[in-house]
């Protein structure tokens, strides 16, 4: 069991490797409620692989990952999936809504896989009309702008209010005013939810949003900075 009550995701000395390739050495986290974590590092040093492990995607060699006081990377993936499905959100660089469906549909899709009660689906245009989506709602995604399929994609990643949400490098393809637009709209709603984040980025006016940052390096968690 994890000592901290407040800590709702915590890994300690991860590692994994691919192959002959260790890509997490000695990684360790932990996030409480409600808080807001930057991931930093060089391209290659396990920050996606870390928030795959962290999410019960990637099993890791060694470690452990605890979420809400249980054990999680010991879990079959059938019980890993569905905690994935249920209480945690995600937000990647691009290209990961469904592209034939209407943004509004694609917001939807984790209420549907979740059967949620149909009371829930106000909370889809509740969405839309807060990330100003209102007028392109019902316009495929492979039909809009890169900015406001990555504001739906924050929608969708929220919309079943999550424990925590991962987000891995969700600006990294916009350019810098639709990013601040997109980071801030995720952050408030988190907030307002009480949903923690796990952002990994490689700028600073990102990470300036975040309660504290974590810094890996080589597959090794090696400082963190309070914010
Ligand atoms: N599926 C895979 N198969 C083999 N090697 C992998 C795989 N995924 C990652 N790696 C290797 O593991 C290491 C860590 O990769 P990872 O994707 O976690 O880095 P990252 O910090 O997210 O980098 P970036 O900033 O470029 O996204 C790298 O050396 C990478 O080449
Ligand atoms: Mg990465």
């Amino acid at each position: 069991m994890t000592e901290d009550p407040r800590a709702l995701l915590r890994a300690d000395d991860l590692r994994l490797a691919f192959g002959s390739t260790p890509a997490l050495d000695g990684a360790s986290v932990a996030v409480e409620r409600g808080e807001i974590v930057a991931l930093m590092g060089p391209s290659g040093s396990g920050k996606s692989t870390l928030l795959h492990c962290l999410a019960g995607v990637l099993r890791p060699d060694h470690g452990e990952v605890w979420w809400e006081g249980r054990r999680l990377d010991t879990l079959p993936e059938r019980r890993r999936s569905a905690i994935r499905l249920e209480r945690f959100g995600f937000v990647f660089q691009f290209g990961d809504l469904v592209p034939e469906l209407t943004l509004r549909e694609n917001i939807l899709l984790p209420l549907r896989l979740l059967r949620a009660p149909r009371a829930d689906f106000q909370r889809a245009d509740d969405l839309l009309d807060r990330l100003e989506l209102v007028e392109v709602a019902s316009r495929r995604a492979a039909e809009v702008s890169g900015g406001q399929a990555q504001r739906a994609a924050v929608a969708r990643a929220l919309v079943h209010r999550p424990g925590v949400v991962f987000a891995d490098e969700p600006t990294g393809a916009l350019d810098s005013v639709t990013g601040e637009i997109v980071l801030t709209t995720l952050v408030q709603l988190a907030r307002d939810h009480g949903s923690s984040i796990i952002i990994v980025t490689h700028d600073h006016r990102v990470a300036a949003h975040a309660d504290r940052e974590i810094v890996i390096r080589d597959g090794r968690t090696t400082a963190e900075v309070i914010a």
